[in-house]
Parts: structure tokens; C-alpha cells; sequence
């Protein structure tokens, strides 16, 4: 209370005094005196002040958190908080506390180093000063927003096309922030958001969407053969996949119906020797015992005929026996 009232104390001898030293001057005019006045005011109100209100930062970078007290001389304590779904400490009773421990410290007076920033750390802060003596409460916010580098994406290349037909290809990666957009190489040669753009891209026919990482050829081409790769970039980084190659071929007719026709051949000269075989018998007749005996015979008839030559006899009969 006798704070508000020195306050306004003050503020009327402000403008007393502002008043006097305009009239004096030759060539001021009495409207400047409310600009003056506010300015002013507002300058001598505000005891705490930020150097940036926004701050951008790398993942893993360090980043300092300001909070300037301009009335510094008058006995203050320092709170901050970090306002996210809740509202967490991270200064206060003169320690770092929260998950900003060990990886923060108080600099200077009031401000705030985090060494390490990581994702998580994204939120705003807020930095209040109580001025003990007068229990006056000023404070200033702080939007801290961590910017993560993309990781390697994952890209799907179909391996093969047939001729005028459609392909898609996609490029997707989940952690950059800001949410990554996406650039599509062909050959190690970007590949431009309008085919007309570019003679290389003249005849194909394919969109690029860059937000969603797609590369939509609508009809593919000999033309679009060729080995793709793709790349998450944002502010913080970038980060590609491996080439994958895409081969596009002649659906051709003519070979297809030949081929059909040659397989029907193949399967009807299958049938008719199988028929063939049937009529004659070999289907029944062969069996394991049969078999056996027929070789058996065979020796024999060998090693009679060959009785006259005792020695040669012997060995073809082994030979045969064997083989
Ligand atoms: C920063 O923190 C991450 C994990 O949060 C850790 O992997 C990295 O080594 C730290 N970097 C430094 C310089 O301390
Ligand atoms: C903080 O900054 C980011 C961008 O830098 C913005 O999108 C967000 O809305 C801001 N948050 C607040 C609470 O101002
Ligand atoms: C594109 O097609 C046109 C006509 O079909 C042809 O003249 C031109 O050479 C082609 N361009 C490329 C790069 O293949």
C-alpha cells in the first residue's frame, strides 16, 4: 500500500517536472507530453527484462535463459518456473531443481545456462523477481523452443515397374523438429518439384509432395530407371536414406501370349507321354522286387556268356555289378 501511493508520488512529480521542461522549450508542443510520460513510465516499471523473449535452439546446444533485474540494487528474491502441461520449479530457494539439475546453473544475477538442452526442455519460462522490501512481484516470460536434427529416414523404393503404370515412392522420418520437408534425388540429382522444370525431368510425369516425403509418378517411363535416395531436412539438420534403384520394364504381349502357349505345349506332350506310358504298361510293371530281378538276370547272362574268358569274366561281372 505505501508502495502504490509513493508510486504515485512519483509519478506526479514526473509529469510536473516533464510538463516545465516542455514549456521552456521553444518548438515543443503540449501533445508530446503523453508520449513522453508513457514511455517513460513504462520503462521505469518494468524492473525485469529478457534479452530475447524467443529463443530457438539446437538439441544438445547450450542456451541462456535471461532475466535482467534493472532495480537490482533493491533486495529481490528470484523464482523461475518452467510452465509446460504444469508448472515446475527450476530456480528456486537459490538452487536449480527439477530435471534442469546438473545440467543448468545460475549466470550472473538471474539468468538461467542450460548446458545441454534437450527436447524435452521446449516450454516457456518464466522468471519472477519479488522486491522483498515493497513485496512488489515483477517477472518476464521466456519461449524456449528446441530444435531437433532429423534421423535417417526410411524411404520405400518399389524395385520394379511395368511400363505406363503408377509408382510411389515414400520418404518418411519422425523425430526432426520442426517437422522435417523432404527433397527426392534421382542419380544423386534432385529431382524437381515441376518435371517441366528441368530437361533431364522433361517427360516424366510424377508430384512431389515435400511435406509428406511422397514422389508419385502417375505414369511410370524407361525414362524414370534410375537410383533414388531421399532427405529429411529442417533448420537444425538433415539427414538421407541409401539409394535404391527402380527398374521400370516392357510389359510385352507377344512374349507373354508365346509363353502361355509354350507351356500348354509342354504340359500336352506331358500328358500324351504319360498316357502313352500307361497304355503300355509301365505303371504297373515297375516295381522295387521286379526291378531287382531283371538286374539279376542281366549278370547272369553276362557272366555265362563271358565263362569261356575265366579271368575277364570275373572282372566284367564285378564291373557291372558295381556300376
Ligand atoms: C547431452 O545429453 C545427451 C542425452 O541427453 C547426451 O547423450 C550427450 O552426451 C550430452 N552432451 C553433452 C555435451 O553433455
Ligand atoms: C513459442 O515459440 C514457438 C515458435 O518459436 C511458437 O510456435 C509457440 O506458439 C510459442 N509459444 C508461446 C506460448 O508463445
Ligand atoms: C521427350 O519427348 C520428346 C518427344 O517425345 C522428345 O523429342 C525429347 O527428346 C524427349 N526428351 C528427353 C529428355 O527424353
Amino acid at each position: 500500500m505505501a508502495g502504490g501511493v509513493s508510486l504515485l508520488r512519483l509519478l506526479v512529480l514526473y509529469f510536473v517536472l516533464a510538463e516545465s521542461v516542455l514549456r521552456r522549450n521553444v518548438g515543443q508542443e503540449r501533445w508530446h507530453l503523453p508520449l513522453t510520460c508513457c514511455s517513460g513510465y513504462q520503462a521505469w516499471a518494468q524492473r525485469v527484462t529478457t534479452e530475447n523473449s524467443n529463443l530457438v535452439v539446437n538439441e544438445f546446444d547450450s542456451i541462456v535463459l535471461s532475466c535482467i533485474i534493472h532495480s537490482s540494487q533493491l533486495k529481490h528474491r528470484i523464482e523461475w518456473k518452467k510452465l509446460n502441461a504444469g508448472t515446475d520449479f527450476v530456480y528456486f530457494n537459490k538452487h536449480i531443481t527439477g530435471d534442469l539439475i546438473n545440467r543448468a546453473e545460475l549466470q550472473g544475477d538471474s539468468s538461467i545456462k542450460i548446458f545441454n538442452v534437450t527436447r524435452k526442455d521446449t516450454a516457456v519460462y518464466r522468471c519472477e523477481v519479488v522486491f522483498v522490501e515493497t513485496g512488489h512481484l515483477d517477472e518476464v516470460s521466456v519461449n524456449l523452443t528446441v530444435q531437433v536434427k532429423p534421423v535417417t529416414p526410411k524411404c520405400s523404393v518399389p524395385k520394379s515397374v511395368p511400363v505406363g503404370k503408377a509408382a510411389i515412392l515414400t520418404c518418411h522420418e519422425h523425430e526432426g523438429y520442426p517437422p522435417p520437408t523432404y527433397i527426392w534425388y534421382k542419380n544423386g540429382v534432385v529431382v524437381p518439384p515441376d518435371p517441366k522444370s528441368d530437361p533431364k525431368f522433361f517427360n516424366s510425369s510424377y508430384k512431389i509432395n515435400d511435406n509428406t516425403g511422397t514422389l508419385h509418378f502417375s505414369v511410370t517411363s524407361k525414362l524414370d530407371i534410375g537410383e533414388y535416395h531421399c532427405m529429411a531436412i529442417n533448420r537444425a539438420g538433415q539427414a538421407k536414406c541409401e539409394p535404391q534403384r527402380m527398374e521400370v520394364y516392357d510389359i510385352n504381349i507377344a512374349a507373354i501370349i508365346g509363353g502361355i502357349l509354350i507351356v500348354v505345349l509342354v504340359l500336352l506332350i506331358i500328358s500324351i507321354v504319360i498316357r502313352l506310358a500307361y497304355k503300355r504298361g509301365y505303371f504297373t510293371k515297375k516295381q522295387p522286387a521286379n526291378r531287382y530281378q531283371a538286374s539279376c538276370k542281366a549278370d547272369s547272362v553276362d557272366y555265362v556268356r563271358s565263362g569261356p574268358l575265366d579271368a575277364e569274366g570275373d572282372f566284367r561281372h564285378k564291373s557291372s555289378f558295381i556300376i
